[in-house]
């Protein structure tokens, strides 16, 4: 069986080796290559073979399926016009790389004088990008017992950040029982979406807690943020309630009061107006000091 197919790949091998001397063909040292952003790479576009003299280079761009010239008719187009060259053969240099540069290049040459007049090679760029800053979500303070959430987000990274929660400045594990730290705590941590959630929070959980985004590129981090985890007190709880109730209790008497004696008041005043003169009732008025006129009047009918 392993020698039937020893001899078969010889067989293929030599077949190959005798049209190849006629055909054009190409290979490359790197189908996958990646970089940073802001740093330069090369997408190799190698002949292995050829007889042609001056064959046709060509270079597209794929991106969402879509094609594009990258160099054409000896020039570098579009785009990377001012940011790519091609070293011979036909290799296509980035001397910048961006992220929009993530996308798919196929080299193209066409050997007229070839037999098998015509090769390509694809190749997959990806351009990383370090993460930003994240932004990161912590409740400043959280009653024991009760959930929380600490959320943190970061959307230039590529590939997708990932990430990780630090308390303290010590890594929570991903999973609170590989750690005799952590051991009791109730926290689910997603990687993945940044969230880190508790169901049920302890004292133990308060803390300084920050979180890093990264990715192959890099990683970047935010600023520490206090959590602070409080004892409901029950006893300072019903306090309250008691004190906001006898507060509440004071108003109401209050205005209550307030309004009867300005009930009386205008009674009263409507009384003098209309009733001094038929009543005569001297004593009244003349506790009234503001109306010294009926005062007068009282005292004169009295
Ligand atoms: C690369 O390009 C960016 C903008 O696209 C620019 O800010 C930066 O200066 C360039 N770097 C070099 C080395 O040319
Ligand atoms: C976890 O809880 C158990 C039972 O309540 C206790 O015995 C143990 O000491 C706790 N461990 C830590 C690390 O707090």
């Amino acid at each position: 069986m392993a020698i039937t197919r020893l001899a078969c790949s010889l067989l293929l091998l030599s077949t190959h080796c005798c049209f190849t001397a006629l055909a054009v063909v190409l290979k490359s040292n790197d189908q996958s290559p990646w970089t940073n952003e802001f740093e330069s790479i090369e997408l190799s576009c190698l002949i292995e073979s050829i007889s042609t003299n001056n064959p046709r280079i060509e270079w597209k761009k794929i991106q969402n399926g879509e094609p594009s010239y990258v160099y054409f008719d000896k020039k570098v187009s579009g785009d990377l016009e001012t940011r790519a060259r091609i070293r011979e053969p036909a290799t296509l240099v980035i001397t910048n790389a961006t992220r929009s540069d993530t996308a798919d290049y196929r080299c193209e040459v066409t050997a007229p004088s070839d037999q098998k007049t015509f090769d390509e090679i694809l190749i997959s760029l990806v351009v990383r990008v370090k993460p930003v800053v994240p932004k990161c979500s912590v409740p400043k303070s959280v009653p024991v017992g009760k959930s929380a959430e600490l959320r943190c987000v970061e959307e230039e990274g590529f590939p997708k950040s990932q990430y990780q929660w630090f308390r303290n400045k010590e890594e929570i594990p991903d999973d609170p029982k590989t750690s005799p730290k952590f051991f009791n705590s109730t926290y689910m941590l997603n990687a993945e979406t940044g969230t880190l959630k508790f169901s049920a929070v302890r004292k133990e959980d308060g803390g300084e807690y920050h979180c890093r985004a990264r990715n192959d590129a890099g990683h970047s981090e935010c600023e520490l943020q206090m959590m602070e985890v409080y004892d409901i007190n029950i006893t300072g709880i019903v306090l309250a309630v008691l004190v906001v109730v006898v507060v509440l209790l004071s108003i109401t008497v209050g205005i209550c009061c307030a309004y009867k004696r300005g009930y009386f008041a205008s009674q009263k005043q409507t009384g003098n107006n209309y009733k001094v003169p038929a009543k005569g009732d001297g004593v009244d008025y003349v506790r009234t000091e503001d109306e010294g006129d009926f005062r007068h009047k009282s005292s004169f009918v009295i």
